[in-house]
């Protein structure tokens, strides 16, 4: 059974996994947002952190990376810490051995492992078996590290978080369910607008409303990109096709053929509305040069900021 909220939302995270932060209160996500702030404030101004020294993280990537993979060893490095490369085909794993075995004896040698993989329902089984903290580096279902980056920069940009409307534009993915959670916990507004048939999850939308109703905002699902965008502060969008359906490219490219972030949706949005987007972009798909390399756009600081709330989970859960 796939577990969509799997332990009971707390305020520490000591020792604690991240598979989704459906299991983090509003209260550990804006700590750990306020931990990045000052980690990076120390980054900027050169000041060592050595707070995780004789720490290890395994980094385990069945999917390829430039962000999250660089992110995470620059981050524990800069902490102190060490981490070893677990390429899955060099593993036992790659030749069958129990995700459930692997996790227990993992367990015995390092202190965390953060895992990119395919299937959400493999990172929840390794998180069960294993005594030491497992951060999800994204499943088909959730980006968790992600979406903290992404509060990250339009708090900075914005000044607040409560109250901002957020409108997601494209693939009811990964990226987008993770982003409704976080803006749920946060008391954002957040309306996506996909084509029909790449609607978000309907639990994960579900839990979305529901967390939404209990911090003040509000989660929506339209299929209009133009009305979805009106009066936005925030614009977000990620890639058509996500890796592992490459096959669906070419149907793909005709169904979101209407949802192309462009110099015409925008106008639709506030006059100092923020673009986001998670990278990689396909400039000239799921959003025009324009628009991503245009005044607007803080992409590069949002995926900077990566490295930051990244180093402020790895603190919080291993210190
Ligand atoms: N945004 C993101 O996770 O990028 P990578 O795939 O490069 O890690
Ligand atoms: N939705 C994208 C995000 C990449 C960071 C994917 O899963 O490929």
């Amino acid at each position: 059974m796939l577990s969509l909220q799997a332990k009971k939302a707390n305020t520490s995270i000591k020792g604690q996994d991240l598979l989704t932060l459906a299991d983090y209160s509003p209260a550990t996500i804006k700590a750990l947002l306020k931990k990045a702030k000052e980690l990076k404030k120390a980054y900027l101004s050169g000041e060592p952190t050595p707070i995780l020294q004789g720490k290890i993280l395994g980094l385990i990537f069945d999917k390829p990376s430039t962000r999250t993979r660089v992110s995470f060893e620059a981050g524990m490095l800069q902490l102190g810490g060490q981490v070893i490369h677990l390429n899955g085909q060099e593993l036992q794993l790659g030749r069958g051995e129990p995700i459930s075995d692997t996790a227990k004896v993992l367990s015995s040698y390092i202190d965390a492992v953060m895992i990119r993989t395919l299937s959400h329902e493999r990172v929840v089984e390794l998180a069960e078996h294993a005594t030491i903290p497992i951060i999800n580096g994204l499943t088909d279902l959730y980006h968790p590290c992600q979406a903290l980056a992404d509060l990250l920069t339009i708090q900075e940009e914005k000044g607040k978080l409560e109250g901002i409307k957020m409108v997601y534009i494209g693939d009811g993915n990964n990226v987008a369910h993770s982003l409704m959670i976080a803006a749920a916990k946060v008391g954002m507004n957040l309306v996506v607008a996909t084509p029909i048939g790449y609607e978000p999850n309907e639990k994960v939308t579900e839990l979305a409303k529901k967390f939404a109703l209990e911090n003040g905002g509000e989660i929506s699902i339209e299929s209009d990109p133009t009305q979805a965008v009106a009066g936005a502060d925030v614009i977000y969008t990620d890639v058509w096709t996500s890796m592992g359906q490459e096959a669906e490219n070419a149907q793909r490219l005709i169904d979101f053929k209407d949802f192309q972030v462009n110099e015409k949706l925008v106008l639709g949005a506030k006059d100092d509305y923020l673009f986001l987007h998670c990278l990689p972009a396909h400039r000239g798909e799921e959003v025009t040069g324009e628009v991503i390399d245009g005044n607007h756009s803080s992409v590069f600081q949002q995926a900077g900021n990566r490295l930051h709330v990244q180093k402020a989970l790895l603190v919080e859960i291993l210190q």
